[in-house]
């Protein structure tokens, strides 16, 4: 694959198909694409940022960036989470993933956006300024993460001014709002 060819562009509603077949075919199985496609209709989880990335015609990757709130503070600060990342397995290990990660990240400091958070692979999220155990950082997650999975819940402040002066509960959108999507 040849990353200048690659094209990312926030999603409409002309890429649905699209957007569940990249989801189906980089898990291998079809429950993140039902999340993905709640998640798209779920009004809690605006202001949401939807990225689908392009090699010729064919979408191989998409990132989602749902709205979440940190409880006790109001108004709170715009903070997103990050879920799900995917990337066919044919286009994976190429630097796809990451090129999602930073235009997202990107387009989302232009939004306002303090903070973003993702539950998710420890070793993979560092790579792109995430940092361990947000829970740590006085950021704990919408339900409880066992201790030995502490550092797979991670937070990257976009502003200088967010860590340190602001802390409390993650409060995601009412689709994420499921233990099931929280645990292993
Ligand atoms: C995880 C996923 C999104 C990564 O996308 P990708 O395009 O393959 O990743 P990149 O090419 O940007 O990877 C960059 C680096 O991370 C590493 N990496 C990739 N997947 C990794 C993983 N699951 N765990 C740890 N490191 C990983 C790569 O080896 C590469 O390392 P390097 O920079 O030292 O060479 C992709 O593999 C995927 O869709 N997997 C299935 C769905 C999934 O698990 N999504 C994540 C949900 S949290």
């Amino acid at each position: 694959m040849d990353m200048k060819q690659i094209q990312i562009r926030e999603t409409g509603e002309a890429d649905l198909n699209d957007i569940l077949e990249v989801e189906k075919q980089a898990f291998g199985y079809d429950k993140e694409a039902e999340l993905v496609h709640q998640l798209l209709n779920d009004k809690s989880a605006a202001l949401m940022l939807s990225l689908l990335a392009f090699c010729d015609d064919e979408a191989i990757g998409h990132i989602l960036f749902t709205k979440a709130a940190i409880e006790g503070t109001d108004p709170s600060p715009l903070v997103h989470i990050l879920a799900p990342l995917a990337v066919k397995p044919d286009y994976q290990k190429q630097g796809l993933g990451g090129m999602l990660i930073r235009e997202g990240l990107k387009k989302l400091k232009e939004l306002g956006t303090k903070m973003v958070f993702v539950l998710g692979h420890m070793e993979y999220y560092p790579k792109f300024g995430f940092t361990h155990d947000a829970g740590g950082l006085g950021f704990p997650a919408p339900y409880p993460i066992p201790a030995k999975h502490a550092n797979a819940w991670m937070v990257q402040a976009l502003r200088d001014d967010v860590l340190g002066r602001v802390q409390g509960d993650v409060k995601c959108s009412d689709v994420l709002n499921q233990p099931e999507h929280w645990q292993e």
